[in-house]
């Protein structure tokens, strides 16, 4: 998770593209075509040559070079997982938001995924050239606008707004990305901000009033590791305009609400798991925070919580950066924010498996919540309903050498080719029955320079033991189509 690397190499330019689209509009826009007879005003667009658009929900956007949402991401658009009833997500949501109770939080589920690359990356200062921007990462409906990639797209409005002294929005978020079990191109994340203002508590003395809300705050056991200083001049800066003091208090705020939240989740966890083995012996819960860098916060951090034998990060925090809310329009606020994965949550709070059976509409899944919205101190662990046999099948190819890309708009040159792309023509072939997809050959021939990739997909349905047959049918399509739209050689 998350928008901390600056450096994640890529293999595309932004820059060209960004040319390369504008002169697609300079010419499209400014050809003189002439008076359509059957209307009364002067078109720049001639008869049959219509502006290309795409349908999202109910609304209907103009798309241009920039559009890459495939057709199973559109029509999955709309599913909200989050607010339907008894789904584990919809379940996490709702314990989460427990720990943030209104009206000082403001819980907000019904946000449009559909957002301009203003809200999504310019408002929270990412800069041209982040990878997160890239379309090999990102879904783009054209060139201006997006699917959020993530919750924090709604910071600045939702500051703007000024309606409460914190917020969560939760929503589903998309990005392109690996095919694994806990991977999928649409997730859903949920934001939490809180903030004071300097005009309105006593004194203006900022550190002292979050202290003061601190105390409020109820205590726990949890073991936590935080070997770290709230701010470090290199690693964690203090924002201009921010005494350290202030710094340190925000953190200690929002350091505490969030460890109350995993206490709430782990002991919900724990309950759901004795419910389903009465024998069930658990490991004291530790967490540790890790300081980190987002372009909207500072100082960051990011908690990690010990699980089965691993660190596993959970959310990503820090102390919002000022010029958001300056952007704004409340400059004399201060404040912290938060996103988390809910997918991540669930999982471990259900022992779900598999990322895939959040989508599942068979009943042997969503059954095993029911009821459960409603009583959130009911819950159980998902007992596997069966696990299907996997049938591993292999693609290698040749991509194409650099020096011969030129002309036929071939994508896959050993310069511009990206995983993603692989991964997006098998999910829009195989769909929820392929499970993962992993490198598992790659080689440089010594004499001729081309590049060798091979790449294994897991065919296994959730719901039913498909055949070899079957599985060879989508593996011959995803072939076909890896030479169709990347335009490799098979081996
Ligand atoms: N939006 C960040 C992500 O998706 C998480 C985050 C939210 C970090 C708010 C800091 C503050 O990775």
């Amino acid at each position: 998770m998350g928008y901390k690397s600056l450096a994640r190499p890529h293999g595309l330019s932004t820059a060209s593209e960004t040319l390369a689209l504008f002169t697609g509009l300079v010419t499209s826009n400014s050809r003189r075509l002439p008076v359509c007879s059957q209307c009364r005003y002067s078109s720049t667009r001639g008869p049959g040559r219509p502006q290309p658009k795409t349908k999202l929900g109910e609304t209907v956007y103009p798309t241009d070079e920039w559009h890459n949402v495939p057709p199973a991401i559109a029509s999955s658009i709309g599913r909200q997982l989050h607010i339907q009833k008894d789904h584990p997500i919809s379940i996490t949501r709702s314990i989460i938001e427990s720990k943030f109770p209104k009206p000082t939080y403001q819980h907000h589920n019904g946000f449009v995924p559909v957002v301009t690359t203003g809200q999504n990356f310019d408002s929270l200062g990412f800069p041209p050239d982040h990878p997160g921007r890239s379309k090999a990462d990102t879904y783009y409906v054209n060139a201006s606008t997006v699917l959020r990639t993530h919750t924090s797209a709604h910071q600045l409005d939702a500051f703007r707004a000024n309606s409460s002294e914190g917020f969560l929005i939760s929503a589903d978020v998309y990005r392109r990305d690996a095919i694994d079990r806990t991977h999928y191109p649409i997730f859903h994340q949920m934001e939490g901000a809180r903030v004071w203002d300097r005009k309105k508590v006593p004194h203006g003395n900022i550190a002292q009033a979050v202290w003061e809300d601190i105390a409020k705050l109820p205590t726990h056991s949890m073991i936590v590791e935080d070997p770290n200083p709230p701010t470090h001049p290199e690693r964690n800066p203090l924002q201009h305009g921010h005494s350290h003091d202030e710094a340190e208090a925000l953190a200690a705020h929002l350091k505490r609400s969030l460890e109350l939240m995993v206490v709430e989740i782990f002991s919900r966890a724990k309950d759901a798991a004795i419910a389903t083995n009465p024998k069930y012996v658990d490991e004291p819960l530790k967490v540790r925070w890790i300081e980190a860098f987002f372009p909207f916060t500072s100082p960051s951090w990011e908690l990690e919580i010990f699980w089965q034998g691993d660190w596993l990060e959970v959310l990503g925090s820090g102390v919002v950066k000022q010029d958001i809310f300056e952007k704004a329009g409340v400059p004399s606020q201060v404040g912290w924010a938060f996103g988390i994965g809910l997918e991540r949550i669930a999982m471990l709070l259900f022992e779900i498996p598999d990322i895939r059976l959040f989508w599942s509409q068979d009943e042997r899944f969503l059954g095993q919540f029911k009821g459960m919205s409603d009583d959130l101190h009911r819950l159980k662990r998902y007992v596997p309903f069966s696990k299907y046999p996997a049938c591993y099948k292999d693609v290698a190819f040749w991509l194409r050498s650099s020096s011969s890309s030129a002309g036929g708009g071939i994508r896959a040159n050993a310069a511009d080719f990206h995983e993603n792309d692989v991964m997006e023509i098998v999910r829009d072939v195989g769909g929820d029955v392929v499970e993962d997809v992993t490198k598992v050959d790659e080689f440089t021939h010594p004499k001729t320079g081309r590049k060798s990739l091979c790449y294994r997909i897991n065919y296994r349905s959730l719901e039913r033991t498909l055949t070899n047959e079957e599985a060879n049918e989508f593996h011959e399509k995803v072939s076909r189509e890896l030479v169709n739209k990347l335009g490799v050689e098979l081996r």
